[in-house]
């Protein structure tokens, strides 16, 4: 088992050891963050899970605390503890998860201690004991949970993710006076798994980790990940309108161009009144690099999500953020006239760029990061606008990323929203694996592994076209994790 593995990231945020999956629980309780997650503390497989655990009250430096959430030694939840969220129930916070027992999953709760750290289970459990009768369903997991109405009229209310076989993905609508017994009132919106078969846009035949949420203006967003047959496709989401009892849908789009490497998002209202996501960074190597690591699984850097001008989702990683960045580096800004340069004095595989450039119709720029000094493995941002103008994508290249062949190489690529003057800004996070790379509001995540990580450090920038660099500041990124890097256990 390696003891230093160069692909950890040592400002994202794994766990100790093991398996993480999901975020789970985010909640922002007195002053704390705390943020649960899909884990399997015993092995880096995907295998009897556990909640885990950790706190912070920046969003950037995390601490470790006790499990949270071990599957039964009987019981409804003996063969793990899956997705789910935290609500506060009068002061009491209070878990509300999938409790799995061979393959059928159900709802399931747990009543915490005031310090968040124990929790006990329900004796009902599970509180829901079958999915809805006489519907053909694909699976029945994942939990949104919220308090509606005000006054003597207040509700509990919960989405259920679910698919109807032949028909598509759908969140199951339930409501309950307690959070112990919930009504069934219906699905509240279907999706249709015959359109866009294949398409990156394709809503799937079951919809994993239902998130609802309004982003103001009257615009409500019910974020999902797109399933079918045990393979994790993307996350998506609606626009549209919840009232009364259903979702009126006005548009499905990508969530983040990174497809299932920002896979299971969920969000939280914070004590601030912000939007916080966080999403799961899979591996892109094989299990047995896994294996090999003794650790996998990533967790997203915490995003702030707000509406765009579009009326679509922005996404930017939190302010907070910045607290590690560490030397600074500027390039001049001016017209780029090369295809490539690389750019010397900015080196590191821990790297904050940000950088807004100017493209002419028809221009592309690219920003190189995480490359050997021979150029043999480098890892290619893109940016480019349309002849006529009107738009442009971002794209990443990973075809180089890696010579080792057993890592996914697939190109990534997504809509590139432009103003007629063709400004693009540019924000790209680097930590070891893990690249979070944000255009214009629009994200795509992904992972990387380089075979000479240690060399792996070199960033260029180039055009073809007419484009301008209005400004590039990049910075070295400290550890989040006091012991740099992060250790292993056991
Ligand atoms: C999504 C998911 C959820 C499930 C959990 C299991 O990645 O499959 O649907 O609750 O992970 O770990």
């Amino acid at each position: 088992r390696a003891l230093r593995d160069p692909h950890r990231p040592h400002f994202h945020f794994t766990s100790p050891g093991g398996w993480l999956n999901d975020p789970n629980g985010l909640t922002h309780w007195n002053g704390v963050y705390h943020l649960f997650y899909q884990y399997n503390p015993l092995a880096p497989a995907h295998h009897r899970i556990h909640w885990g655990h950790a706190t912070s009250t920046d969003l950037v430096h995390w601490t470790d605390e006790p499990v949270a959430l071990v599957p039964g030694t009987d019981g409804p939840d003996r063969d793990g503890c899956w997705s789910g969220v935290l609500v506060d129930d009068g002061g009491v916070p209070t878990l509300v998860y999938s409790g799995r027992h061979r393959d059928r999953e159900l709802p399931c709760v747990a009543r915490g201690s005031a310090d968040l750290r124990y929790w006990t289970k329900d004796p009902a459990n599970p509180v829901i004991t079958a999915p809805p009768e006489g519907i053909d369903i694909t699976a029945f997991r994942d939990h949104c949970v919220w308090r509606e109405g005000s006054g003597e009229g207040t509700v509990w209310r919960q989405l259920v993710g679910s698919g109807i076989r032949g028909v598509g993905g759908t969140a199951f609508l339930y409501e309950s006076d307690d959070l112990r017994t919930w009504r069934y009132v219906g699905p509240l919106l279907t999706g249709d798994a015959s359109q866009n078969r294949g398409e990156l846009d394709w809503t799937g035949t079951m919809w994993e980790c239902v998130d609802l949420f309004g982003i103001g203006d009257g615009t409500d967003v019910l974020v999902f990940s797109a399933w079918d047959e045990g393979t994790t496709h993307h996350p998506l989401y609606w626009t549209g309108r919840y009232k009364g009892d259903t979702f009126t849908p006005v548009a499905v789009h990508r969530l983040d161009y990174g497809g299932r490497y920002f896979y299971a998002p969920q969000s939280t209202r914070d004590e601030h009144g912000r939007r916080i996501m966080f999403g799961w960074l899979q591996e892109g190597r094989t299990d047995e690099a896994n294996a090999q690591a003794g650790w996998c699984g990533v967790m997203s850097l915490p995003r702030v999500v707000t509406r765009g001008a579009d009326g679509r989702l922005a996404q930017a990683p939190v302010p907070e953020l910045t607290q590690l960045r560490r030397e600074r580096v500027e390039v001049a800004a001016g017209p780029l006239t090369d295809p490539y340069t690389r750019l010397h004095p900015v080196r590191g595989d821990q790297l904050d760029i940000e950088t807004t450039l100017r493209l002419a119709p028809g221009a592309t720029a690219r920003l190189v990061v995480r490359e050997t000094p021979d150029g043999a493995e480098r890892t290619v941002v893109e940016v480019s606008r349309t002849h006529d103008g009107a738009s442009g994508t971002l794209r990443l290249h990973r075809e180089t990323s890696s010579l080792d062949p057993a890592v996914d190489a697939e190109p990534r690529y997504g809509e590139l929203p432009l103003d007629p003057d063709g400004r693009v800004d540019l924000r790209v996070l680097v930590d070891h694996s893990a690249l979070e790379i944000f255009a214009n509001g629009r994200p795509l995540t992904a992972r990387i592994y380089p075979t000479r990580p240690d060399e792996a450090v070199g960033v260029g920038i180039g055009a073809d076209g007419d484009v301008s660099l209005e400004r590039f500041d990049a910075w070295q990124m400290a550890s989040a994790f006091p012991e740099d890097p992060r250790p292993l256990w056991p």
